[in-house]
């Protein structure tokens, strides 16, 4: 049986840092996989959990076994003329470490791109915190839909004897919320929004159609419909994060063993199925959005020698 990248399901640590990079011109691959092995021996030594993210070329040709249907991600429009969208950003590399040490997680990632330099470009960086008890910044608690730590292996991970096996299907964006707007709304138009109560994230008997839990928490049935089933899970760590210029919002960050179910709950959320947009893009949207594919330690030692 394939092994995961431990640190997808690890306790996270208080402070989080992703870095997505892309190869220059001329990027020598000898070069890149020296410095991504140092990264993982400073990361074991300081007891950083980390995961490494590769997007579909890089995969490719590092000779990977490929995992099924893996895409970029490209931006999606929603479809009723707000011009709304969830930008695609892609890249070919992502780190995203953490760990209760931040100067830890700064030196582990400050070295690696030090170490790619002249063969991969940072694109772009992000460090993220973990707000109180899991609070994204709206105030409202992430995480509470998510499934059984137990069962979180057989939602995230390609299974046994599928190409990829072991490996996990990401996606990683940068949420930019509006905030002063989203604090002008009256708590039970909030909940109204997310379909949870903010106290205690307590379900909405009634979801309105543009909630957010009838946009993403899919169903054999209709979305949100306690009587059917689950279905096409995904495993959340998203973080908040807080930039000097006053931008902030949430780093989603999720885990799923396919890529389809990433894509049907972004095309809901944007409206691109025909239905109502998710309200939450009235309040918050995407400045980011890439897919990646953690592989199994074993296909790391293959494609990192
Ligand atoms: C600004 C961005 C987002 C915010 C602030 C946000 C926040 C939330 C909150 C507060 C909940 C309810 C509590 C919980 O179960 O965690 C939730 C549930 C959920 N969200 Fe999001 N979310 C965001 C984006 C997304 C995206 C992009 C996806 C997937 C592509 C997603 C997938 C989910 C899922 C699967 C659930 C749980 C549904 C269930 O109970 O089965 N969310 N989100």
């Amino acid at each position: 049986m394939a092994t995961a990248q431990a640190a997808i399901f690890n306790e996270m640590g208080q402070h989080q840092w992703y870095v997505h990079l892309s190869r220059d011109d001329g990027a020598d691959l000898g070069a890149i996989k020296t410095a991504i092995n140092d990264l993982i021996s400073q990361c074991n030594e300081k007891n950083i959990n980390l995961v490494l993210g590769f997007g579909p070329t890089l995969l490719a040709d590092l000779g990977a076994d490929m995992p099924n249907d893996f895409q970029s991600f490209e931006t999606i429009v929603s479809t009723d003329g707000s011009g709304t969208e969830a930008k695609g950003t892609q890249e070919e590399l992502l780190l995203w470490l953490n760990s209760p040490q931040k100067d830890d997680v700064w030196k582990a990632q400050y070295d690696a791109r030090t170490a790619l330099a002249g063969h991969m470009s940072v694109a772009r960086e992000t460090p993220t915190f973990i707000y109180g008890e899991s609070l994204d910044m709206t105030g409202f608690i992430d995480g509470t839909g998510n499934p059984d730590p137990k069962d979180e292996p057989t939602v995230a991970l390609v299974a046994d004897g599928d190409p990829g096996a072991g490996g996990s299907f990401i996606l990683a964006q940068r949420w930019v919320h509006d905030l002063d707007g989203w604090n002008e709304m009256s708590v039970e138009d909030q909940e109204k929004v997310f379909g949870r109560t903010k106290a205690d994230s307590t379900k909405l008997e009634t979801q309105e159609e543009y909630s957010h839990l009838a946009h993403v928490e899919l169903r054999e049935g209709q979305a949100a419909d306690e009587s059917t089933p689950k279905r096409n899970e995904i495993a959340r760590r998203s973080t908040p994060y807080a930039f000097h210029d006053g931008t902030v919002g949430l780093y989603f960050m999720a885990f799923c063993r396919e890529q389809a179910p990433f894509r049907e709950r972004l095309d809901a959320m944007y409206g691109v199925n025909g239905e109502p947009r998710d309200r939450l893009t009235d309040f918050s949207n995407p400045a980011s959005g890439s897919f990646y594919f953690a592989p199994s330690e074993e296909e790391l030692g293959k494609i990192l020698k």
